[in-house]
């Protein structure tokens, strides 16, 4: 037998399992009746694949369930925060750190340090949450990534990528010091787990110096970007992703970070920089809103399984497996001819759901129908991304983002390739009787991160 290409594997065992529970069609039904066709408002119990995050529900290993023995618990100077620490300085460079609870809190201390009333905030695409603490402290948000971003079958490689003309542009209409900062993501999220190049990144680090504007990293999936910039940038298929993540850091001035996803922990976040003066209002704030700022929120063995886990997130084969289990689902529902955004993403499969329903108009919520009739099919839970995760504007106005997709999001080293092929199939299924699905109307609409909590029922 001549064999040219061989399978690649996870770099790990199992050591224990969790089982889930199997349900039939009229349960699930009825749960997502229930949950007013919100996937957010589902019980877990009733879920069998869990696809409607990344973010906190990774597998830890082994050595991070062992190190959350040894976690110190002290109030001050806990033991395991300078742990945290130290592997945050090594792995990523940043001078300074704030522990927090999770990403969000990071962001609210640092938007309020930094954004002033009628600042502006450019950004490779929004994130919910970012965006949010953005505007609550007096800024805009202004989208700075590549048209190509916004067109779910272009299949640039970095779509990612910051349009340095729209920067500029901004640059001339309020002046670079109305700038309060660049809101950089790398693996954008929203754009479908899309990577940003490191010559972007370069260029946009020349132009803010010239200009004396900040880059703020949300760096929650930034190993998953340095895999990519690993297997498409000339110059970089020989760097290890340590070294990609370290020289990505390195362009920027401060970060945000939701650890719960490529950190592979259950909770925990941080916000860093390599300033003084912020570091010193920082931690100043974090006691008025998290604790301490040895702790920010978080218990001594949740820095403890921080700390390593962010050393395990940036081993190569650990992301090899980790983007090669996504692109196996990706490939599947493309060869049954569903409508995904391409480049696959790092994160999970985003389904373009304009494409798949074009029957819906936006506000019958294509994507919001679409996940719950995924779940009614097989039990899978998948998200919303779409007109109902982009809210309102400041005037009330809805905004009506040109993405309209439902995400499969795979958590890290949790699911087998069995799983991806059950998934795949239930997403067929629903391909196969698209012409016939109804959409929804939102019945029910909180004012804050209105996706989290909102309700909906059947269009008859
Ligand atoms: N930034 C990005 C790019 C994110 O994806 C998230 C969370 C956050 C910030 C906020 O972090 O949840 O720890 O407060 N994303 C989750 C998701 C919720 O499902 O995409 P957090």
């Amino acid at each position: 037998m001549n064999i040219k290409t061989r399978s690649w594997a996870e770099p790990y065992k199992m050591k224990m399992v969790e089982l889930l529970k199997m349900t039939t069609k009229p349960q699930r039904i009825k749960a997502i009746k229930e949950a007013g066709f919100n996937t957010f408002l589902l019980k877990s119990e009733d879920v069998y694949i869990d696809l409607l995050t990344d973010s906190g529900t990774n597998s830890m290993s082994d050595r991070q369930w062992g190190a959350l023995m040894i976690g110190d618990e002290a109030y001050a100077g806990s033991k395991s925060y300078y742990k945290m620490e130290s592997a945050i300085q090594k792995n990523y460079g940043y001078k300074y750190i704030i522990p927090t609870h999770q990403g969000r809190a990071a962001e609210n201390i640092l938007s309020k340090i930094l954004i002033k009333k009628g600042d502006i905030v450019p950004g490779n695409m929004y994130f919910t949450t970012t965006r949010l603490h953005q505007e609550l402290a007096g800024g805009t948000f202004e989208d700075i990534i590549i048209d190509e971003a916004h067109d779910p079958s272009n299949e640039h490689p970095f779509k990612g990528n910051v349009d340095l003309a729209k920067l500029e542009k901004l640059v001339k209409k309020y002046g670079a010091k109305k700038i309060a900062y660049i809101s950089l993501a790398t693996n954008v999220n929203l754009a479908g787990g899309q990577p940003i190049s490191m010559a972007n990144l370069k260029e946009l680090r020349a132009y803010t110096k010239k200009h004396q504007i900040r880059i703020i990293h949300d760096m929650t999936r930034v190993a998953e970007n340095a895999y990519f910039i690993q297997q498409r940038e000339k110059d970089y298929e020989k760097k290890s992703i340590r070294e990609i993540v370290f020289e990505i850091c390195s362009l920027t001035d401060g970060a945000t970070m939701s650890a719960k996803k490529d950190a592979l922990v259950n909770i925990g976040g941080f916000m860093a920089t390599n300033e003084w003066d912020v570091f010193e209002e920082a931690r100043n704030l974090v006691v008025v809103y998290e604790g301490l700022h040895t702790y920010g929120g978080l218990a001594g063995r949740d820095m403890e399984a921080i700390a390593l886990g962010i050393a395990e997130s940036l081993d190569d084969n650990h992301q090899h497996a980790r983007v090669g289990q996504v692109e196996y689902l990706g490939k599947k529902m493309q060869d049954y001819g569903i409508p995904i955004v391409k480049p696959i993403g790092g994160h999970g499969i985003f389904v373009d759901a304009r494409a798949m329903l074009p029957h819906l108009t936006q506000d019958e919520f294509p994507a919001q129908t679409l996940a719950a009739e995924i779940f009614i099919d097989s039990g899978v839970r998948t998200m919303e991304r779409g007109i109902v995760s982009a809210g309102r504007k400041s005037n009330g106005k809805n905004y009506y983002p040109p993405l309209e997709l439902v995400r499969f999001t795979i958590p890290r080293r949790v699911y087998t390739q069995a799983h991806m092929d059950v998934i795949a199939e239930s997403a067929a299924a629903v391909y196969q009787r698209r012409k016939t699905i109804k959409g929804l109307k939102m019945i029910y609409e909180p004012k804050y991160l209105r996706f989290f909590q909102a309700k909906f029922e059947k269009l008859k």
